[in-house]
């Protein structure tokens, strides 16, 4: 079973669909789309354009095995885009339609079979990359909890993909009955597919638990190790009670996470701290401590729980963002040089942030494993490559109303254009291109 598994990872990973997919130019512009919605902002080095519009709720952006772009469309299913030798879509069709489907996609790296879910439920079919039909509907889970953090995330396990790494948030600020993983909430568990029944599994029941005390994990991602990645939205309206003083730490408290998540073939009940423990990011928030940027805190510390039980208990994460960033895609570049983040931009910060997506420089240690460059205290380990000109003025009415924006999906383009990354802003669905020069 063991060699079995080492075989099938090696295979997994060698044959990544990258070398088989036939390379594209980044074309200049593409005759019959829109110009962009929004004005942007671009770091130098970087270039930009927008490759699709017209859409509904863009949310996740996955390939298949010939280049193909499916795209996860809130409230409206499932698209195929096919692309002309000029690097322009020329093609679309609804693969799946279907007003549940609201974010999670996923496809083996054989290209053969699509996961997609709603906010409750989480369907395969059978695909066919060159005639891009689907067939073989089944149920793969069902019963995840709603509550206000409806996305849920999907992965198929790239060294083993007949598992499935399937996500769900909290069903309100401070959940704190989601400290039992048995409610299935603030969660990350995973399912053989292969096993399912027919009806299929129930998410609170059965399949194990990967990762816990993740309040919403909404984006996740393999490293080439087949380690995963994922991005946490951590709380709103903080204060911090020490001593019966009770001060607002909301504006830079506290921090959104990168997490190691480790591999989902070993790696089981791991807890990342939520609904107790929380990460700094402002330090100065916390004068009479010791806490650095990235350090897990209680809101009300006690006798009997304070800021160094978490950090005895939680798993720390290994990078964090500016508080209220919203990160919701992760998406390595083709040699992990580089992990991008889609950030969706805050409604509980004055001024707002986010509204922009972030690279993160990874390196390889000696050892092979792959690490963030900056140290896990550092407020500077990510920056900037494309943003709102003025997040500050970005206004947030709902999910995905604004002036601006709302960046979500972020997936690296295996034809060679770039970085493509999604917007849900519900005036217009629209996909942009960025291009490192
Ligand atoms: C799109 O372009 C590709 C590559 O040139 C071509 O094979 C395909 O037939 C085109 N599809 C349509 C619908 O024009
Ligand atoms: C101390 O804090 C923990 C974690 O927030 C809480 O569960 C516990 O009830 C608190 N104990 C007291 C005595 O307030
Ligand atoms: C690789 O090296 C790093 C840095 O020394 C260490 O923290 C990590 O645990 C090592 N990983 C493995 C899998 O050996």
């Amino acid at each position: 079973m063991h060699l079995f598994k080492i075989v099938a990872a090696v295979a997994a990973l060698a044959s990544g669909t990258e070398a088989a997919v036939r390379q594209l130019p980044k074309p200049a512009s593409c005759s019959g789309v829109a110009n962009f919605r929004y004005q942007y902002k671009l770091e130098s080095g970087w270039s930009a354009m927008k490759i699709a519009g017209g859409l509904k709720q863009v949310r996740t952006i996955v390939w298949d095995t010939e280049g193909n772009m499916l795209v996860s469309q809130n409230t409206r299913g499932i698209s195929v885009h096919t692309f002309g030798d000029n690097g322009c879509i020329n093609s679309t069709a609804m693969l799946i339609s279907g007003n549940q489907i609201n974010h999670g996609l996923s496809i083996t790296p054989d290209g053969k079979t699509l996961y997609a879910s709603s906010e409750t439920t989480l369907w395969s079919w059978a695909y066919d990359p060159l005639t891009r039909k689907i067939s073989n509907q089944k149920t793969i889970v069902r019963g995840m909890s709603t509550g206000i953090h409806s996305s849920r995330t999907v992965a198929v396990v790239p060294q083993q993909p007949n598992l499935v790494l399937l996500q769900v948030g909290s069903n309100s600020n401070f959940d704190m009955a989601s400290q039992q993983p048995g409610t299935g909430r603030a969660i990350i568990k995973i399912f053989d597919a292969s096993k399912a029944p027919s009806n299929g599994f129930n998410y609170n029941t059965e399949g194990e638990v990967y990762g816990y005390g993740l309040r919403n994990e909404i984006g996740f991602t393999a490293d080439p190790n087949g380690v995963f990645w994922g991005v946490e939205n951590s709380g709103d309206d903080f204060a911090r009670t020490e001593n019966g003083q009770r001060r607002d730490i909301h504006i830079d408290n506290p921090a959104e996470k990168l997490n190691n998540l480790g591999d989902p073939l070993t790696v089981r009940n791991a807890w990342y701290g939520y609904p107790t423990c929380f990460s700094v990011w402002n330090p100065a928030n916390f004068p009479n401590s010791n806490l650095k940027t990235g350090s897990h805190f209680v809101v009300s510390p006690n006798s009997s729980y304070n800021d160094a039980t978490c950090n005895g208990r939680a798993v720390p994460p290994r990078l964090t963002f500016q508080a209220h960033s919203a990160p919701i895609a992760n998406t390595f570049d083709s040699d992990a040089k580089n992990m991008y983040v889609t950030f969706h931009g805050s409604w509980n910060r004055q001024p707002a942030t986010g509204f922009k997506v972030v690279q993160i420089p990874f390196t390889k240690l000696p050892n092979g494993t792959y690490e963030p460059v900056a140290p896990a205290d550092s407020m500077t380990g990510y920056k900037d490559i494309f943003s709102a000109p003025n997040p500050g003025s970005c206004t947030a009415n709902g999910l995905t109303m604004s002036n601006c924006f709302r960046l979500t999906a972020a997936a690296w383009d295996p034809a060679g254009r770039g970085l493509f990354v999604g917007s849900d802003n519900s005036a217009e669905g629209e996909i942009y291109v960025l291009t490192p020069n």
